[in-house]
């Protein structure tokens, strides 16, 4: 087992040390993203002595919290939610700087208050600190707090200081190409593009990083990375959990929305991006925009490329499940697809011919999120010809982003014995058994690299819009038949025969991860 203090994440993450004295503010305190996760990242922050020495957290919401009932909910929060139990030496001390503002979030008498509180703190310090503004309410009042940051001067580059306001905006980036553009114009209208985080957690995801050290820090990868040897690439983000208590959201996205626009895509561009220039954030967001803007328009029609399905009601670990519409939430004649696949063609020099098929779904039969590199079978007829003794597959190296984080190469290989007959065997590694399996969650980079400073891990407007620009025809089509066209699957398995087609017109099939 390597050495913990030496484990990629912790040591990548030490780098950060130096984030400026900061205020963080989360719009949306009492809510469930809160608590399940920002407030966990900034505990397990705290024990790995990565928040800077002054440090402020400050809770914003519509209901009234006195500070010490706010901190008791954190410290719950921690509690059931953190990936390290509650140690009560560094929970206080976070503790001991944390408040709450209550406040509408289109009411500027509230941020008003708020920047007096922010104000206070400061005069109490005796110092400025940079504003960290991180909006996880629904999206509805995303505009709407961005404007009243903008009205009251907190989104104000700070009497001077180096270090400014930032804002950190929570998904979904708006509902459609026009919704998106709005937003991103009244964001603009008060913030400076540097100063914008737009979260995508996938991007947080030690394995989603770890795709482009894989790629660009060995040497063997890069020249077969393209049409010449790359049959095809599957991205697969299957859910076994179903929507839970998150009806009243989901009814309103579905998965095209919720997973494909933007964590698919987000793995999509990673893998099909050109080398960046550097590491620099720009540079490798510039390369990101770059392949999402050649992908092709979608084929969409009762023959496209995209299928769309829900869960009818099935078994999940054994259990029975209700179907999709019996959810507690859900209209009972609800069009809301709770799956989606589809085929996509970038249109480059790269790729060009090489499908990139896309799949995500709740309720399917496990939990797994993988990216599959399939590359072309081997030419000629040496091991072909007589199938019952040679069994060869095409050599597959998948990505397995969670859960058994870790990466697989499918190899053909002679079975041991007298006659030569070939098997299919899989090559391993897996970061638990290597880095052991405590590693920090997305949030936790996350947060810290908003308040370094650093934009490489977020999504920026013109990224999101490109996007957008690829399934908001997409939606339309949906919106406009109806239930037409909308499969069944049930519930513990791998999805609908309609995700089937998407592929079969290349002869290739889906992957069982
Ligand atoms: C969120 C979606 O962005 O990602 C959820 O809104 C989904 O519906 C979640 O369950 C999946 O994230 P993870 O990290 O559990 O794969």
């Amino acid at each position: 087992m390597a050495d913990p203090q030496r484990h990629p994440f912790l040591h990548g993450l030490s780098k950060h040390r130096g984030a400026p004295p900061t205020v963080v503010v989360i719009f949306g305190a009492s809510g469930d993203l809160t608590a399940r996760k920002l407030i966990p990242a900034v505990y397990n922050l705290a024990v790995d002595n990565l928040l800077p020495a002054d440090f402020f957290l400050v809770g914003f919401g519509r209901k009234p919290i006195p500070d010490d009932e706010f901190r008791t909910l954190a410290a719950d929060a921690v509690k059931e939610f953190s990936r390290r139990e509650l140690k009560a030496e560094v929970w206080d001390r976070v503790a001991a700087h944390t408040t709450y503002v209550a406040g509408g979030y289109d009411e500027k008498p509230a941020f008003d208050r708020l920047a007096a509180h922010i104000d206070e703190i400061e005069r109490k310090l005796g110092r400025e600190m940079q504003r960290l503004f991180y909006i996880s309410t629904p999206p509805s009042v995303f505009a709407p707090i961005v404007v009243k940051l903008g009205e009251s001067g907190l989104a104000a580059r700070h009497r001077g200081l180096p270090h400014h306001s930032k804002v950190v905006i929570e998904k979904p980036f708006g509902k459609d190409l026009t919704s998106a553009r709005e937003l991103n114009a009244t964001i603009r209208s008060v913030f400076e593009e540097h100063q914008v985080y737009r979260i995508d957690h996938y991007l947080g995801k030690e394995t989603v990083q770890d795709l482009l050290v894989q790629r660009f820090a060995n040497a063997i990868f890069e020249p077969l990375w393209n049409r010449n040897f790359i049959d095809s690439v599957q991205i697969t983000v299957a859910e076994d959990v179903g929507v839970g208590s998150r009806g009243g959201y989901y009814e309103q996205s579905g998965a095209l929305r919720d997973m494909i626009q933007n964590h698919t895509m987000q793995l999509l561009a990673l893998t099909a991006m050109e080398p960046p220039g550097s590491l620099d954030a720009e540079a490798i967001r510039d390369e990101k925009v770059k392949v999402l803007k050649a992908i092709q328009p979608l084929t969409i029609g009762p023959a496209g490329e995209v299928a769309r399905a829900q869960y009818s009601a099935g078994m999940i670990g054994g259990k029975p499940v209700p179907g999709y519409r019996e959810e507690e939430g859900i209209a009972p004649q609800s069009n809301t697809e709770t799956f989606a696949a589809l085929r996509l063609c970038i249109n480059n020099w790269r790729w060009q011919g090489v499908p990139f098929y896309l799949r995500s779904g709740k309720r399917m039969a496990r939990r797994v999120s993988e990216i599959a590199i399939n590359f072309r079978r081997p030419p000629g007829t040496l091991f072909a010809g007589e199938t019952a003794r040679f069994d060869l597959a095409a050599n597959t190296l998948s990505f397995q982003i969670q859960p058994d984080e870790g990466l697989s190469l499918i190899l053909n290989t002679k079975v041991p014995g007298l006659e030569t007959r070939t098997q299919p065997v899989k090559m391993s590694f897996r970061y638990a058994t290597t880095f052991g399996s405590n590693t920090a969650e997305a949030y936790e980079r996350l947060v810290l690299d908003a308040m370094i400073g650093d934009g490489t891990l977020f999504i920026r407007g013109d990224e999101a819009e490109a996007s957008w620009k690829l399934y908001t025809p997409v939606l339309d089509y949906w919106r406009s038949v109806g239930r037409p066209g909308m499969d069944a699957y049930a519930a513990g398995s791998w999805g609908p025969p309609n995700a089937d087609a998407v592929l079969a017109r290349s002869a290739h099939a889906w992957r069982q991860p």
